[in-house]
């Protein structure tokens, strides 16, 4: 029988695991007292910044609901987020890499023809997105479906402004052709701030930091018989490419947004020039590989 002290802190709170029956259970509780005691004994807080702290957790969990989801901002300011995709996605197999979901995807999406231009109120540079799904074998994946979608040239998702952006406005979704190939018609991304006015918000402008996310298109890739890839297509020289405010950022997933500025190509697309253009392969990797590596 141990009484708490503080040098016996982290041992008294483990004892009672003794009789804990979920073996991953018991493996998480041992190392988050072990991790927490540790934190607690070189910060020393003061009992106004334990109660401070206490603070900044009720109302991250008070601002959350249906729409708003201030845990998982807080994940992927912290680099939880990414760290967890990371790790969960270690051997790519040569396959497109994975980044965030964040908070602004929404189920059913429509199903749009090929080449359909996904802005509904008409603002922003019209932008042609272009490239083909295949496996990492390189063979095209007709029927594969991508979910897409984005902000307007303000910087808000439709979600965040109903009343003022359409209902479904940057959001569709498109199956593949027989080749594999995929076009649409979006407008060119911008970067823009995450969501500001939580406790999240407080926390970065308290460190110091920007919430900036560098511009980018939203990707949810699948087909038949293949792992889904979760990603974004990135605008090369963006500026808040080496700061994302919830480190998404991959080499691999930027890409060049060139100017369309021939108006012949641009009709041929539906678009008037200027527009922009950018091209995207998407590499899939078969499901039964990635059962086989977990
Ligand atoms: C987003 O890209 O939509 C996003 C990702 C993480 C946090 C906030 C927004
Ligand atoms: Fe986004």
């Amino acid at each position: 029988m141990s009484y708490f002290t503080e040098a016996g802190s982290e041992a008294a709170v483990l004892a009672r695991l003794a009789e804990c029956r979920n073996p991953r259970l018991e493996q998480v509780m041992t190392s988050a007292v072990r991790h927490l005691h540790a934190f607690v004994k070189e910060v020393e807080p003061s009992m106004e910044e334990w109660m401070l702290a206490i603070q900044f957790l009720t109302r991250t969990g008070q601002i959350c609901d249906d729409k708003r989801q201030e845990w998982i901002l807080l994940s992927d300011t912290l680099g939880v987020s990414m760290l967890v995709e990371t790790i969960n996605h270690r051997a790519t197999g040569g396959a497109t890499e994975q980044t965030v979901l964040g908070p602004f995807h929404v189920a059913g999406a429509p199903v749009l023809p090929l080449g359909a231009n996904i802005c509904r109120d008409g603002r922003g540079v019209p932008c042609v997105v272009r490239g083909r799904v295949v496996g990492v074998d390189g063979r095209p994946l007709p029927g594969a479906l991508l979910d897409v979608w984005q902000t307007s040239e303000d910087g808000f998702y439709d979600i965040q402004q109903p009343g003022i952006q359409p209902e479904g406005n940057l959001r569709g979704r498109f199956r593949t052709a027989a080749d594999g190939s995929y076009w649409f018609v979006t407008v060119k991304p911008c970067s823009y701030p995450i969501p500001t006015d939580g406790p999240v918000g407080e926390l970065l402008a308290g460190m110091g930091r920007h919430p900036y996310r560098p511009a980018h298109i939203h990707i949810i890739a699948g087909a038949e018989g293949f792992a889904p890839v979760t990603t974004h297509i990135f605008v090369s020289g963006d500026p808040y490419l080496d700061s994302d405010a919830v480190f998404g950022v991959k080499e691999s997933l930027i890409r060049e947004f060139v100017e369309v500025t021939d108006h012949t190509q641009a009709a041929r697309w539906g678009v008037t020039a200027p527009s922009w253009t950018t091209e995207f392969e998407i590499r899939l990797r078969p499901a039964a590989v990635e059962r086989a590596a977990e």
